[in-house]
C-alpha cells in the first residue's frame, strides 16, 4: 500500500484534497499531518475519519525531531505539502510565525524526504502546493505565467516564495523529485472566516458591517476549492518531476463587484429585501502593501494535463453560500473564542 503524507489536511484546501484521495484511492494509505492551529479543524473531515485507508497525525512541521521520527516510523512514499500559515493580514502582524512554518517547516520535510528516500528517488514525489502571490502584483494588464519572475510583496508571499525556492534547490542539489503548483484565490466550503468570502457571508448572516479594504478596487482570480483539489490529483499522478503549473479560475473579479454579487445572493437566499446586505458595506483602511491584481494564465495545465475549472463562478458562489447557511454550527464554532479575540484586534468591535 503506497503511503501518502498530506500536510495541512485539516485546513481549508487540505481537507478537500484528503477527502478526494481517501475516497478515490483505496490502494493508498493517506496520512493527514496537521498541527491543528486556529485554521485546522478536524470537523472538516468527519465524513471520512473512520475510513480504513486514513490516519490523522497531530504534529508540527517546524519541529525537526518530530518530523524525522514520523518519517522513520511510517516511511512515507510521497508527500503533498499544504501545511502553512496562509492569511496575509496575519503575516503583517506576525511575520516570524510565517517564516517558521512556511520556510523552516518546508525545509524539515525536504530533509526528511532526502534522508528517508536516500538516493533511491524512483517512485517518490514531493508535491509543494504554493500560491500565485509569489509573483507579486499585476497592474491592469497581463497574467502570471510559470516563467514570471518571483516578486513577493507581503511577509506571507515572501515566506511562500522562500519555500518554493528551497523545493527547487533540493531538486537541483540532491535530485529530489518534486512538482510545484501556484494557485489563485480559492473559495468554497470549510474556509476559515477570516478570508474575504466566508468572513462576509458570516457578517451578512449576523448583520455586521462588511469591511472593504481601500476602495474595493483590488482584483483577484477565484477558483472553487474542489477544482483545485482535482488539479492537485491530476498533477500528482500525471506531471513529469521538476515541473511547475499555474492553476487559476480564468475568473477575475474586482473586490467590490464580487462583494455586491455576494450581498445579492445572500439577500435572495435569506429572503431579505433586495439591497439590504449592500447597506452593510463599509470602506476601511487599506491592507498595508495591498497587492493590486492577481491573474493566472492556466493554459499550460489545460494543454498538458487537460485540467480546467468545472464550475462557473455563479454556481460555485451559490453552492458556497448554501454550505455556510446549512452549516451554521460549523461557523459558530470557529467564530467563537480565540477567533473573536483576533477579529476584535484586527477590525475593532464593529
Ligand atoms: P489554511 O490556513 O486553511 O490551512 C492550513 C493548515 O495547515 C491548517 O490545518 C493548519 O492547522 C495547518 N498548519 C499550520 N501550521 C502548521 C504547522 N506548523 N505544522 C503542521 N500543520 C500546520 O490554508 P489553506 O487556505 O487551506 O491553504 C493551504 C495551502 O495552499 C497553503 O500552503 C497555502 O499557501 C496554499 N494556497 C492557498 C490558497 C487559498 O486561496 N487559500 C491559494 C493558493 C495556495
Ligand atoms: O492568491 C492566493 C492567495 O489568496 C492565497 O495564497 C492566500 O492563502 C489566500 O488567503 C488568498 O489571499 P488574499 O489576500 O487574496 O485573500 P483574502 O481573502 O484575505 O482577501 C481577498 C481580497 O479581499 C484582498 O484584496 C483583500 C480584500 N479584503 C479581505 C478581507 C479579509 C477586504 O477588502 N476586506 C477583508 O476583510
Amino acid at each position: 500500500m503506497k503511503k501518502i503524507l498530506i500536510t495541512g489536511g485539516a485546513g481549508f484546501i487540505g481537507s478537500h484534497v484528503v477527502r478526494l484521495f481517501v475516497n478515490s484511492y483505496p490502494q493508498y494509505k493517506i496520512y493527514n499531518l496537521d498541527k491543528l492551529t486556529y485554521a485546522g479543524n478536524l470537523r472538516n473531515l468527519e465524513d471520512i475519519q473512520g475510513a480504513a485507508n486514513y490516519e490523522f497525525i497531530k504534529a508540527d512541521i517546524a519541529d525537526r525531531d518530530q518530523i524525522t521520527g514520523l518519517f522513520k516510523t511510517h516511511g512515507f512514499d510521497s508527500v503533498i505539502h499544504l501545511a502553512a500559515e496562509s492569511h496575509v493580514d496575519r503575516s503583517i502582524s506576525n511575520p516570524l510565525e510565517f517564516l517558521r512554518t512556511n520556510i523552516v517547516g518546508t525545509v524539515n520535510l525536504l530533509n526528511a524526504c532526502i534522508e528517508t528516500w536516500a538516493d533511491h528517488f524512483d517512485g517518490h514525489l514531493f508535491y509543494h502546493v504554493s500560491t500565485d502571490e509569489v509573483y507579486g502584483s499585476l497592474h491592469d494588464d497581463g497574467f502570471f505565467l510559470e516563467s514570471t519572475s518571483y516578486d513577493p510583496q507581503s511577509p506571507y508571499s515572501a515566506s511562500k516564495a522562500g519555500s518554493d525556492h528551497f523545493v527547487r534547490a533540493y531538486g537541483n542539489t540532491y535530485g529530489l523529485p518534486y512538482v510545484l503548483t501556484n494557485c489563485s484565490n480559492n473559495y468554497g466550503p470549510n474556509q476559515f472566516p477570516e478570508k474575504l468570502i466566508p468572513l462576509f457571508i458570516n457578517n451578512i448572516r449576523n448583520r455586521k458591517k462588511l469591511p472593504v479594504y481601500g476602495r474595493g478596487e483590488n482584483i483577484r482570480d477565484w477558483l472553487y476549492v474542489v477544482d483545485h483539489a482535482r488539479a492537485i490529483d491530476l498533477v500528482f499522478h500525471k506531471s513529469q518531476p521538476g515541473k511547475t503549473y499555474n492553476i487559476g479560475g480564468f475568473n477575475e473579479w474586482k473586490n467590490l463587484d464580487l462583494i455586491r454579487v455576494l450581498c445579492d445572493v445572500m439577500d435572495e437566499k435569506l429572503g431579505n429585501t433586495p439591497g439590504a446586505s449592500r447597506e452593510l458595506i463599509e470602506f476601511v483602511t487599506d491592507r498595508k502593501g495591498h497587492d493590486f491584481r492577481y491573474a493566472i494564465d492556466a493554459n499550460l495545465i489545460k494543454e498538458e494535463l487537460g485540467w480546467e475549472p468545472s464550475l462557473q463562478f455563479e454556481e460555485g458562489l451559490s453552492k458556497t453560500v448554501d454550505w455556510y447557511l446549512q452549516n451554521q454550527d460549523w461557523l459558530s464554532e470557529v467564530t467563537s473564542g480565540g477567533y473573536l479575540k483576533y477579529y476584535e484586534t484586527h477590525y475593532g468591535s464593529h
